[in-house]
C-alpha cells in the first residue's frame, strides 16, 4: 500500500484526506501553521458529522476514520516515509514548482509527486524537476470527499509506472479516476464546466433571463439528466441527426468571449466573491448559506449512497 502524504490542509487537502481515510488509508497532512491545521481539523469534524448523520457510517466509524489522519506543520516530518505525495497548495505556478524542487531534495526518486492543480498542464508544472518521470496530475473535485471523479493527466515525461500506481491508489480510495490521452489546460471537467459558465454569463450580461431562471434552466433540465448520461450519450439518446442540425445553426450564436463577463468582473472588483464574502451573484446570508450548503451536501451523499448500492 502507498504511504500517502497530502501537502496542503485547505479546502481540498483536508477533504481528500477524509476520502483517503474513509477507504482505510492513513494519510499524513501537512499544514503551514497551527491555525491552518486547526481549521482543517474543524472542517473534518463537521464533514464526518454530516456523513454520519446521513447514514454513510456510524459515529464510531467516524471516529476511527478521523484517527487515521495525522496532521503536521513540519514538511520534513510529513514526507519522511511517503511513497505518494499529493500537492494541494494554492494555484500558483512558481510556488508549486519551488515545492517540487524542495521535495526532490528530500525524498527518494521512487516517491510519486502528484498535483491537484485545477488546470496547469503537468509538463509545465514539472519543467524544473530533476525526475519528471515521477510527476503526474491527479485532479480531485470539490468537495473532495463526496465527488468521485479524479482526472489523471500525464506530462510528456511521466513514467508508465507512475500512472499505474496513481490509478491503483485512486481506485483503492473508491474514486472514479479517468486517464486523459493528452494534456490540455483545464483537462476535461473544467473545460466543460467553463463552457457552460461562459454561456451562462453571456446570457446574464445580455439580460436574457434572471440569474434564478438561468440557473433553473440547468438544474431542472440538463442537470437532471447529466448525473445519468453525459453529453455524448445524451446526444445518442436524442438522435445524432437532431443534435447535429442544432449544432450547425446554434454554435455560431454561442458566446466566444475570451474574458470574464461584465457582471462577473464588476462583482469581483467590488470584492463580492460569493458565499465566502456574503454576496456574489446571490445574497449569502449565513442562514441561506447554511441551508444551501446542507442541501447540496445531502444530495451529493445520496448520489454516493446510490453508487455504493449499485456496486453492492
Ligand atoms: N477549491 C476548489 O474548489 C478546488 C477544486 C479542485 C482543485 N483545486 C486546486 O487545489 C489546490 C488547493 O486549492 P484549495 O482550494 O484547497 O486552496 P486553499 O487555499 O483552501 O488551501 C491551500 C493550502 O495550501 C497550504 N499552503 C498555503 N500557502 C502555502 C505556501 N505558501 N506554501 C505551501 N503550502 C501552502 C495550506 O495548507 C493551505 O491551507 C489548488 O491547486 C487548486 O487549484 C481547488
Amino acid at each position: 500500500m502507498e504511504k500517502l502524504t497530502i501537502l496542503g490542509a485547505g479546502t481540498m487537502g483536508h477533504s481528500i484526506a477524509l476520502s483517503a481515510a474513509w477507504s482505510g488509508q492513513t494519510p499524513t497532512v501537512y499544514g503551514i501553521n497551527e491555525q491552518d491545521v486547526a481549521n482543517a481539523d474543524k472542517g473534518l469534524a463537521q464533514k464526518l458529522a454530516v456523513m454520519a448523520d446521513n447514514g454513510l457510517f456510524d459515529k464510531n466509524e467516524a471516529q476511527e476514520i478521523r484517527s487515521r489522519i495525522r496532521f503536521t506543520t513540519s514538511l520534513e516530518e510529513a514526507i519522511q516515509h511517503a511513497t505518494f505525495i499529493l500537492e494541494v497548495v494554492p494555484e500558483k505556478l512558481q510556488l508549486k514548482r519551488e515545492l517540487y524542487k524542495q521535495l526532490e531534495g528530500l525524498v527518494d526518486p521512487s516517491a510519486i509527486i502528484a498535483s491537484n492543480t485545477s488546470g496547469f498542464k503537468p509538463s509545465l508544472l514539472a519543467e524544473e524537476m530533476a525526475h519528471p518521470g515521477r510527476f503526474i496530475v491527479a485532479h480531485f473535485w470539490n468537495p473532495g470527499h463526496l465527488i468521485p471523479l479524479v482526472e489523471v493527466v500525464n506530462g510528456e515525461q511521466t513514467e508508465v509506472e507512475t500512472t499505474k500506481r496513481t490509478m491503483a491508489l485512486l481506485k483503492l480510495m473508491n474514486k472514479k479516476p479517468i486517464l486523459l490521452n493528452k494534456e490540455l489546460p483545464g483537462f476535461i471537467g473544467n473545460r466543460l464546466q467553463y463552457a457552460l459558465f461562459r454561456e451562462a454569463q453571456a446570457l446574464l450580461d445580455a439580460g436574457a433571463a434572471s440569474k434564478e431562471d438561468i440557473d433553473a434552466a440547468v438544474t431542472y433540465s440538463i442537470g437532471r439528466r447529466l448525473p445519468v448520461t453525459g453529453p455524448l450519450m445524451t446526444a445518442d439518446m436524442g438522435g445524432l441527426d437532431v443534435f447535429s442540425a442544432i449544432s450547425n445553426y446554434l454554435f455560431e450564436e454561442l458566446s466566444d468571449d475570451q474574458r470574464s463577463g461584465e457582471i462577473l468582473s464588476q462583482l469581483v472588483e467590488q470584492r463580492k466573491l460569493g458565499d465566502k464574502t456574503g454576496e456574489g451573484f446571490y445574497n449569502w446570508e449565513p442562514e441561506v448559506s447554511e441551508e444551501i450548503n446542507r442541501k447540496r451536501e445531502q444530495t451529493l451523499i445520496q448520489f454516493l449512497k446510490n453508487d455504493l448500492e449499485q456496486e453492492g
